[in-house]
């Protein structure tokens, strides 16, 4: 089977297309053909390497995915060989097989296609427990949203509107406003300019919490744009990384609270996953939450995906075809 190699870290060329063995179901474990695989942000930090990431080499890429079960592994209930499911968090996605933990996989209901079903189990699942987990939006809550015409920001976006939020959102073009606002966005500003109509908006008392994905470039503006006792979530570092930080500028600042949260403590437990992508299933078919697919690639075109993606060119969910 063809799979995406990364043979030592560095920029996208280091992605290369190869050869592999077939793999097997072992116990609890399923083998899937891929369908489709996610590409995410988090995929170019691990290939880049670095503090965080640096994991072993070789390794295949992509941690999400949806496609349709070749086999089961000994042990194995509850999905069979030509179900269709989908995952997050599962190393080695960018190939044509992947090896799924049976207890990972979301078995998909009728009516949410595969494409869609791989774009939100990370940003989806994601948009879905910032705001109902790390911080559940009220009705009435001025909320930050970075990088809304992205592929959490879309999702988060939505599902903000959803429990009664107002969303101020940021974005680096004009057509990147646009979509932000057509995801439900009350206001949108450049990245010089939101603490600004973060002040028009609440009236000089600031919003009770950042969801910030883009990390170097907006944190300081974000903590200054928090109303007191409010919250800054920061979620990535897609402008690269908050440096260390003096605790004390959450009491000078407010009283604030700081989290950093990542999925997998959102999604530990099996019934905890499924809850979320239940619900995620659900608005889909409801035609609540619209999911955009940005851009699809054959698997030999990773590297430009990643490229596309660091580049700021992209609006919503990159996708990789290995078939
Ligand atoms: N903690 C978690 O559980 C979790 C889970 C999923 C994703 N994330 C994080 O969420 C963030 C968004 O991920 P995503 O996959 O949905 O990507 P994305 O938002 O589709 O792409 C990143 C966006 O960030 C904005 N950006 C601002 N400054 C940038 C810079 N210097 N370089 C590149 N992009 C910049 C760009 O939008 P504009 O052009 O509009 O500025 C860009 O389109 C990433 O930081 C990712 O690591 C975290």
């Amino acid at each position: 089977m063809r799979a995406v190699v990364v043979e030592r870290h560095g920029g996208p060329e280091v992605l290369e297309v190869r050869d592999r063995a077939a793999p097997h179901a072992g116990p609890g474990q399923l083998v899937v053909d891929v369908a489709v695989a996610g590409v995410n942000f988090m995929d170019i930090y691990q290939r880049q390497g670095g503090a965080s990431y640096a994991g072993d080499l070789p390794y295949v890429p992509g941690a999400e995915g949806a496609g349709t079960v070749a086999a089961a592994g000994p042990g194995v209930t509850g999905v069979a060989g030509g179900d269709r499911v989908a995952w997050s968090g599962v190393p080695g996605s960018y190939a044509e097989q992947v090896v799924v933990p049976a207890d990972r996989a979301v078995r998909l209901p009728d009516g949410v296609e595969l494409q869609v079903a791989a774009a939100v189990m990370l940003q989806g699942m994601t948009a879905h427990y910032l705001a109902n987990g790390t911080y559940p939006v009220n009705e009435g809550d001025p909320v930050v949203v970075h990088a809304a015409a992205g592929g959490v920001g879309l999702l988060l976006t939505q599902v903000v509107k959803m429990r009664g939020g107002v969303v101020i959102a940021t974005t680096s073009t004009a057509d990147k406003a646009e979509l932000a606002r057509q995801a439900g966005a009350d206001h949108v500003a450049d990245y010089d300019h939101f603490a600004t109509a973060v002040r028009e908006v609440t009236d000089g008392a600031g919003a009770a919490v950042v969801y910030d994905g883009v990390g170097r470039a907006t944190f300081d503006d974000s903590l200054a744009a928090l109303r007191r006792r409010g919250y800054m979530v920061l979620y990535g570092a897609a402008s690269g990384p908050v440096p260390p930080l003096d605790p004390r500028r959450l009491a000078s600042g407010g009283s604030l609270f700081l989290t950093r949260p990542t999925l997998g403590d959102y999604i530990a437990g099996r019934d905890e996953l499924l809850r979320r992508a239940d619900d995620l299933f659900t608005w889909i078919r409801q035609g609540r939450l619209t999911v955009r697919i940005g851009g699809t690639y054959p698997l030999d075109e990773a590297a430009r995906a990643h490229e596309d993606l660091a580049a700021r060119r992209t609006t919503g969910k990159l996708l990789l075809l290995p078939r």
